[in-house]
Protein backbone atom coordinates (compact mmCIF):
# COMPACT_ATOMS: atom_id res chain seq x y z
CA UNK A 1 0.00 0.00 0.00
CA UNK A 2 1.67 3.38 -0.90
CA UNK A 3 0.38 6.44 1.50
CA UNK A 4 2.01 9.81 2.20
CA UNK A 5 2.44 8.72 5.83
CA UNK A 6 4.82 5.83 6.60
CA UNK A 7 6.06 6.48 9.82
CA UNK A 8 4.81 6.31 13.29
CA UNK A 9 5.49 7.09 16.56
CA UNK A 10 4.07 4.78 20.34
CA UNK A 11 4.94 6.55 23.19
CA UNK A 12 5.48 3.76 25.71
CA UNK A 13 7.56 5.37 28.11
CA UNK A 14 5.06 5.68 30.72
CA UNK A 15 5.77 3.90 34.67
CA UNK A 16 2.05 1.58 33.85
CA UNK A 17 1.35 2.95 37.68
CA UNK A 18 -2.12 1.69 36.86
CA UNK A 19 -0.73 -2.07 36.94
CA UNK A 20 1.97 -2.44 39.85
CA UNK A 21 3.51 -4.43 40.70
CA UNK A 22 2.59 -6.58 37.14
CA UNK A 23 4.35 -3.43 35.63
CA UNK A 24 7.46 -3.49 38.24
CA UNK A 25 9.31 -5.65 35.74
CA UNK A 26 7.88 -5.56 32.62
CA UNK A 27 6.59 -2.76 30.33
CA UNK A 28 2.83 -2.41 30.61
CA UNK A 29 2.73 -2.43 26.76
CA UNK A 30 4.22 -5.79 26.88
CA UNK A 31 1.22 -6.92 28.72
CA UNK A 32 -0.89 -9.96 27.24
CA UNK A 33 -3.82 -9.49 26.18
CA UNK A 34 -4.77 -13.65 25.27
CA UNK A 35 -1.59 -14.33 23.77
CA UNK A 36 -0.09 -11.50 22.00
CA UNK A 37 1.35 -8.24 23.85
CA UNK A 38 -0.50 -5.03 23.74
CA UNK A 39 1.96 -3.26 21.51
CA UNK A 40 1.22 -6.25 18.61
CA UNK A 41 -1.75 -4.87 18.52
CA UNK A 42 -1.13 -1.18 17.95
CA UNK A 43 1.79 -2.23 15.58
CA UNK A 44 -0.47 -4.23 13.40
CA UNK A 45 -2.78 -1.40 13.15
CA UNK A 46 0.25 1.17 12.00
CA UNK A 47 1.13 -1.97 9.76
CA UNK A 48 -2.62 -1.96 8.55
CA UNK A 49 -2.54 1.86 7.65
CA UNK A 50 0.79 1.42 5.41
CA UNK A 51 3.02 2.69 7.98
CA UNK A 52 6.67 0.95 7.62
CA UNK A 53 8.68 2.81 10.19
CA UNK A 54 7.52 2.30 13.34
CA UNK A 55 9.32 4.87 16.52
CA UNK A 56 9.01 3.80 19.75
CA UNK A 57 9.80 6.24 22.67
CA UNK A 58 10.89 4.70 25.54
CA UNK A 59 12.12 5.11 28.88
CA UNK A 60 14.40 2.89 30.37
CA UNK A 61 13.26 -0.87 31.49
CA UNK A 62 11.64 -0.88 28.34
CA UNK A 63 13.78 -2.82 26.35
CA UNK A 64 11.48 -5.92 26.77
CA UNK A 65 9.69 -4.13 23.35
CA UNK A 66 12.41 -3.95 21.19
CA UNK A 67 13.67 -7.39 22.63
CA UNK A 68 9.92 -8.32 20.84
CA UNK A 69 10.63 -6.88 17.48
CA UNK A 70 13.78 -8.42 17.40
CA UNK A 71 15.01 -12.07 16.03
CA UNK A 72 15.32 -14.56 18.64
CA UNK A 73 18.37 -17.23 17.69
CA UNK A 74 17.69 -19.47 19.84
CA UNK A 75 14.21 -19.39 19.81
CA UNK A 76 13.92 -19.70 16.37
CA UNK A 77 16.53 -22.34 15.99
CA UNK A 78 14.56 -24.98 18.39
CA UNK A 79 11.01 -23.94 16.86
CA UNK A 80 12.73 -25.27 13.90
CA UNK A 81 14.76 -28.24 14.61
CA UNK A 82 11.47 -29.30 17.13
CA UNK A 83 9.79 -28.74 13.75
CA UNK A 84 7.12 -26.17 14.98
CA UNK A 85 7.00 -23.99 11.45
CA UNK A 86 3.66 -22.24 12.70
CA UNK A 87 4.97 -20.69 15.70
CA UNK A 88 8.18 -20.33 14.12
CA UNK A 89 6.08 -18.56 11.20
CA UNK A 90 3.93 -15.67 13.43
CA UNK A 91 7.55 -15.01 15.12
CA UNK A 92 9.25 -14.39 11.79
CA UNK A 93 6.03 -12.65 10.71
CA UNK A 94 6.38 -9.76 13.41
CA UNK A 95 10.03 -9.26 13.12
CA UNK A 96 9.88 -8.31 9.88
CA UNK A 97 5.98 -6.41 9.84
CA UNK A 98 7.61 -3.42 10.37
CA UNK A 99 11.08 -1.19 10.69
CA UNK A 100 10.53 -1.17 14.83
CA UNK A 101 12.99 1.65 16.27
CA UNK A 102 13.38 3.06 19.23
CA UNK A 103 14.07 6.37 21.23
CA UNK A 104 14.79 7.06 24.94
CA UNK A 105 12.99 9.60 26.78
CA UNK A 106 15.18 10.81 29.35
CA UNK A 107 12.41 12.34 31.53
CA UNK A 108 8.96 12.13 31.59
CA UNK A 109 7.65 15.63 30.32
CA UNK A 110 4.42 14.36 28.94
CA UNK A 111 2.78 12.98 26.24
CA UNK A 112 3.79 16.49 23.86
CA UNK A 113 7.11 16.01 24.95
CA UNK A 114 7.62 11.78 23.90
CA UNK A 115 5.86 12.98 20.61
CA UNK A 116 8.76 15.70 20.43
CA UNK A 117 11.53 12.87 20.99
CA UNK A 118 10.34 10.74 17.77
CA UNK A 119 11.50 14.42 15.61
CA UNK A 120 15.06 12.70 14.70
CA UNK A 121 13.76 9.82 12.98
CA UNK A 122 10.42 11.37 11.22
CA UNK A 123 12.00 14.30 9.85
CA UNK A 124 10.07 16.55 7.60
CA UNK A 125 7.14 14.32 6.65
CA UNK A 126 3.75 13.87 8.28
CA UNK A 127 3.36 10.84 10.57
CA UNK A 128 0.68 9.13 12.84
CA UNK A 129 0.69 8.74 16.49
CA UNK A 130 -0.69 5.73 18.19
CA UNK A 131 -0.99 5.68 21.97
CA UNK A 132 -0.40 2.11 23.53
CA UNK A 133 -3.28 2.66 25.86
CA UNK A 134 -6.41 1.97 23.61
CA UNK A 135 -6.19 -0.70 21.36
CA UNK A 136 -9.04 -0.28 18.37
CA UNK A 137 -9.67 -3.82 16.41
CA UNK A 138 -11.01 -3.39 12.61
CA UNK A 139 -12.69 -6.43 10.73
CA UNK A 140 -11.20 -7.77 7.92
CA UNK A 141 -14.19 -5.61 6.11
CA UNK A 142 -13.25 -2.63 8.28
CA UNK A 143 -10.47 0.34 8.21
CA UNK A 144 -8.23 0.67 11.14
CA UNK A 145 -8.34 4.25 13.04
CA UNK A 146 -5.56 4.76 11.63
CA UNK A 147 -6.31 4.22 8.35
CA UNK A 148 -8.78 6.52 8.76
CA UNK A 149 -6.51 9.12 9.72
CA UNK A 150 -3.99 8.03 6.69
CA UNK A 151 -7.06 8.81 4.21
CA UNK A 152 -8.26 12.14 5.83
CA UNK A 153 -4.47 13.69 6.12
CA UNK A 154 -4.42 12.53 1.63
CA UNK A 155 -7.63 14.00 1.07
CA UNK A 156 -7.61 17.23 2.95
CA UNK A 157 -3.49 17.51 3.52
CA UNK A 158 -4.66 18.39 7.18
CA UNK A 159 -3.68 16.85 10.10
CA UNK A 160 -6.44 14.25 11.28
CA UNK A 161 -7.33 12.88 14.71
CA UNK A 162 -9.77 10.20 16.18
CA UNK A 163 -12.70 11.32 17.96
CA UNK A 164 -15.03 9.32 20.12
CA UNK A 165 -18.05 9.98 22.00
CA UNK A 166 -18.42 9.47 25.61
CA UNK A 167 -20.30 10.72 28.85
CA UNK A 168 -20.31 13.93 30.64
CA UNK A 169 -18.53 11.40 33.58
CA UNK A 170 -15.74 10.52 31.09
CA UNK A 171 -14.70 13.92 29.64
CA UNK A 172 -12.39 14.48 32.75
CA UNK A 173 -10.03 11.44 31.70
CA UNK A 174 -9.67 12.85 28.14
CA UNK A 175 -8.25 15.26 26.16
CA UNK A 176 -11.85 17.18 24.33
CA UNK A 177 -12.13 18.30 20.79
CA UNK A 178 -15.09 21.28 20.34
CA UNK A 179 -15.49 20.67 16.79
CA UNK A 180 -18.29 21.19 13.89
CA UNK A 181 -19.24 18.60 11.18
CA UNK A 182 -17.48 19.88 8.18
CA UNK A 183 -19.10 21.53 4.93
CA UNK A 184 -17.61 18.98 2.48
CA UNK A 185 -18.93 16.04 4.60
CA UNK A 186 -14.98 15.15 5.49
CA UNK A 187 -14.66 14.87 8.80
CA UNK A 188 -15.50 17.24 12.00
CA UNK A 189 -13.59 20.65 11.70
CA UNK A 190 -12.12 20.94 15.12
CA UNK A 191 -12.26 24.37 16.94
CA UNK A 192 -10.73 23.86 20.08
CA UNK A 193 -8.79 21.02 22.10
CA UNK A 194 -8.81 20.72 26.00
CA UNK A 195 -6.53 18.75 27.89
CA UNK A 196 -9.19 16.30 30.27
CA UNK A 197 -11.54 19.79 31.06
CA UNK A 198 -14.42 19.26 34.11
CA UNK A 199 -17.39 18.37 31.79
CA UNK A 200 -18.89 21.89 33.37
CA UNK A 201 -16.26 23.56 31.37
CA UNK A 202 -17.31 22.44 27.68
CA UNK A 203 -20.70 21.04 26.06
CA UNK A 204 -18.22 18.63 23.87
CA UNK A 205 -18.40 15.01 24.55
CA UNK A 206 -15.66 14.38 21.29
CA UNK A 207 -12.71 12.81 23.15
CA UNK A 208 -9.51 11.90 21.56
CA UNK A 209 -9.21 8.57 22.08
CA UNK A 210 -5.05 8.48 21.57
CA UNK A 211 -4.75 7.83 17.75
CA UNK A 212 -3.52 11.05 15.45
CA UNK A 213 -1.94 11.50 12.13
CA UNK A 214 0.40 15.00 12.25
CA UNK A 215 1.86 17.14 9.60
CA UNK A 216 5.42 17.45 10.51
CA UNK A 217 5.13 21.20 11.70
CA UNK A 218 3.55 19.74 14.86
CA UNK A 219 7.52 19.45 15.89
CA UNK A 220 7.34 23.26 15.38
CA UNK A 221 4.42 24.06 18.00
CA UNK A 222 5.86 21.27 20.65
CA UNK A 223 8.74 22.69 21.29
CA UNK A 224 7.52 25.85 21.77
CA UNK A 225 4.70 24.75 24.51
CA UNK A 226 5.47 25.40 27.89
CA UNK A 227 3.65 22.82 30.30
CA UNK A 228 0.40 22.71 30.92
CA UNK A 229 -2.04 20.22 32.77
CA UNK A 230 -0.33 18.58 35.98
CA UNK A 231 2.78 20.27 34.64
CA UNK A 232 3.16 18.47 31.57
CA UNK A 233 4.07 19.55 28.06
CA UNK A 234 0.84 18.21 26.64
CA UNK A 235 0.12 17.43 22.90
CA UNK A 236 -3.65 18.90 23.29
CA UNK A 237 -1.87 22.26 23.60
CA UNK A 238 0.43 21.89 20.09
CA UNK A 239 -2.75 21.17 18.20
CA UNK A 240 -4.46 24.04 19.46
CA UNK A 241 -1.63 26.16 17.82
CA UNK A 242 -2.16 23.80 14.83
CA UNK A 243 -6.01 24.65 14.82
CA UNK A 244 -5.06 28.20 14.53
CA UNK A 245 -2.47 28.29 11.79
CA UNK A 246 -3.54 25.30 9.95
CA UNK A 247 -6.80 23.47 10.99
CA UNK A 248 -7.31 20.23 12.45
CA UNK A 249 -9.93 17.16 11.20
CA UNK A 250 -11.35 14.75 13.64
CA UNK A 251 -12.73 11.62 12.35
CA UNK A 252 -15.11 9.28 13.71
CA UNK A 253 -14.46 5.23 13.37
CA UNK A 254 -16.62 2.15 14.16
CA UNK A 255 -13.65 -0.76 15.11
CA UNK A 256 -13.78 -2.06 18.60
CA UNK A 257 -12.10 -0.19 21.09
CA UNK A 258 -10.48 -1.07 25.03
CA UNK A 259 -8.89 0.71 27.21
CA UNK A 260 -5.64 -1.54 27.51
CA UNK A 261 -4.63 1.20 29.77
CA UNK A 262 -7.61 0.67 32.61
CA UNK A 263 -7.54 -2.51 34.68
CA UNK A 264 -11.59 -3.27 33.63
CA UNK A 265 -10.43 -2.35 29.65
CA UNK A 266 -7.88 -4.61 29.71
CA UNK A 267 -10.07 -7.75 31.31
CA UNK A 268 -12.61 -6.63 28.76
CA UNK A 269 -10.14 -6.95 25.61
CA UNK A 270 -9.14 -10.23 27.10
CA UNK A 271 -12.35 -11.47 27.11
CA UNK A 272 -13.48 -10.73 23.75
CA UNK A 273 -10.56 -10.88 22.29
CA UNK A 274 -10.63 -14.62 23.55
CA UNK A 275 -14.43 -14.89 21.76
CA UNK A 276 -12.56 -14.40 18.35
CA UNK A 277 -9.72 -16.58 19.09
CA UNK A 278 -10.72 -20.21 16.91
CA UNK A 279 -9.16 -22.37 19.77
CA UNK A 280 -10.30 -20.80 22.47
CA UNK A 281 -14.44 -19.44 21.35
CA UNK A 282 -16.38 -21.86 22.01
CA UNK A 283 -14.49 -23.12 25.61
CA UNK A 284 -14.83 -19.10 25.89
CA UNK A 285 -18.37 -19.15 25.34
CA UNK A 286 -19.59 -21.87 27.74
CA UNK A 287 -17.61 -20.65 30.62
CA UNK A 288 -19.21 -17.38 30.09
CA UNK A 289 -22.40 -18.87 29.86
CA UNK A 290 -22.17 -21.15 32.78
CA UNK A 291 -20.71 -18.38 34.81
CA UNK A 292 -23.48 -16.15 34.32
CA UNK A 293 -25.88 -18.18 35.78
CA UNK A 294 -23.88 -18.44 38.49
CA UNK A 295 -23.14 -14.72 39.51
C1 LIG B 1 -3.52 11.15 26.83
C2 LIG B 1 -3.78 12.50 26.17
C3 LIG B 1 -5.27 12.78 26.09
C4 LIG B 1 -5.97 11.61 25.38
C5 LIG B 1 -5.65 10.30 26.11
C6 LIG B 1 -6.22 9.10 25.36
O1 LIG B 1 -3.83 11.23 28.19
O2 LIG B 1 -3.11 13.52 26.90
O3 LIG B 1 -5.50 13.98 25.39
O4 LIG B 1 -7.37 11.84 25.34
O5 LIG B 1 -4.24 10.11 26.22
O6 LIG B 1 -5.98 7.90 26.06
P1 LIG B 1 -3.35 10.10 29.25
O7 LIG B 1 -4.44 9.06 29.24
O8 LIG B 1 -2.06 9.58 28.78
O9 LIG B 1 -3.27 10.82 30.56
Amino acid sequence: MSTQVKKAIIPAAGLGTRFLPATKSIPKEMLPIVDRPIILYIVEEAVRAGIEDIVIIQGRHKTAIEDFFDVSYELQDKLMKDGRSEWLESLLKIQSMANVMSIRQKQALGLGHAVYCGKPIVGNEAFAVLLGDEIMLASAQQRTVTEILVRGYEQSSLSSVAIMNVEASEVSKYGIAEATKSANGVGHKITKVIEKPDASQTQSRWALPGRYVFSAEIFEYLKDTKPGKNGEIQLTDAMMTLIQKKGLLGFEFDSRRYDAGDKFGYLQANIEIALDHPQLKEQMKSYLKDLAKKI
